[in-house]
């Protein structure tokens, strides 16, 4: 397993993610295939490796932070979501402020806190994306923001595991984390995280750069309408924001 995952992170735009998310997904293709690692022949094994490298490739979307030595607006336009983000960010925090969040959670963080984190409030950001989670803690550490830098993988890992925040951001995760899953890892994100907002966003266009044909997720709005949640949209360039809210701070 270990020279497996080894060999998998040998591609550069791979070799940040955290061993144990790398591991979970090997075990879950060997099971979907009622095998396991050592009954496999070598051309197996090299399949399993290709498959293995394009499921990380979908869930870490298609972003490359080269270097900690950038400044500050150059390193977020190593990532796609961040770049994108760069225009709007302003009118983000505007929203993010009028919430008055004193703790805020960011998960599948990307490098977003780096643009959105500030002294004032504690953040606590999360990926399955070491290498982007030791830019964000050097940002942290130099900028003196309150809070934590840590792996967690939201496949698989307990909710309940998570620091409790009265922001929870989403940003650009949801159809990377519920693909194919017909909206069952989303459902128990709203009930189970301990928040009073949750704002979640999603491209409105494709990765080719071609706009949605139905970029609105209606889903969320019925699944939220069905939960007792109320909630409102609002777009940003490109990207549709659903920010939900619930009293449930204890
Ligand atoms: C498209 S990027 C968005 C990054 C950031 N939220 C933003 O919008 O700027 C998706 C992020 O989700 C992370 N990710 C993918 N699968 C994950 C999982 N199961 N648990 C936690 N993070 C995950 C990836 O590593 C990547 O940083």
């Amino acid at each position: 397993m270990k020279d497996l995952i080894k060999n998998i992170k040998k591609k550069k735009e791979l070799s940040g993610v955290a061993d144990d998310v790398i591991a979970r997904l090997i075990e879950q293709r060997l099971a979907s295939y009622h095998t396991q690692l050592d009954q496999l022949k070598p051309k197996q094994q090299k399949l399993l490796l290709k498959l293995i490298r394009a499921d990380l490739r979908q869930l870490t979307g298609m972003f490359h932070p080269k270097s900690s030595k950038k400044s500050r607006p150059d390193l977020l336009a190593t990532h796609a979501s961040t770049e994108e983000r760069l225009p709007h960010y302003l009118q983000l925090k505007e929203k993010i402020d009028s919430l008055k969040p004193k703790i805020i959670l960011d998960l599948g963080c990307g490098l977003n806190p780096i643009a959105l984190a500030t002294p004032n409030t504690a953040y606590h950001a999360a990926d399955i994306n070491e290498a982007d989670l030791n830019l964000v803690k050097a940002h942290f550490k130099k900028n003196h923001i309150k809070g934590s830098v840590f792996t967690f993988d939201l496949q698989h890992q307990p909710l309940s595991d998570l620091p409790q925040a009265d922001l929870i951001l989403l940003f650009k995760i949801i159809d990377l984390i519920d693909r194919k899953k017909g909206h069952k890892v989303t459902e128990p994100l709203l009930t189970q995280l301990n928040y009073q907002h949750l704002l979640i966003s999603f491209p409105k266009i494709k990765l080719s750069g071609k706009p949605m044909r139905y970029p609105e997720r209606r889903w969320l709005t019925l699944m939220c309408n069905r939960l007792g949640l109320s909630h409102e949209r609002f777009t940003l360039g490109n990207e549709l924001f659903y920010l939900v809210h619930r009293n449930y701070f204890e």
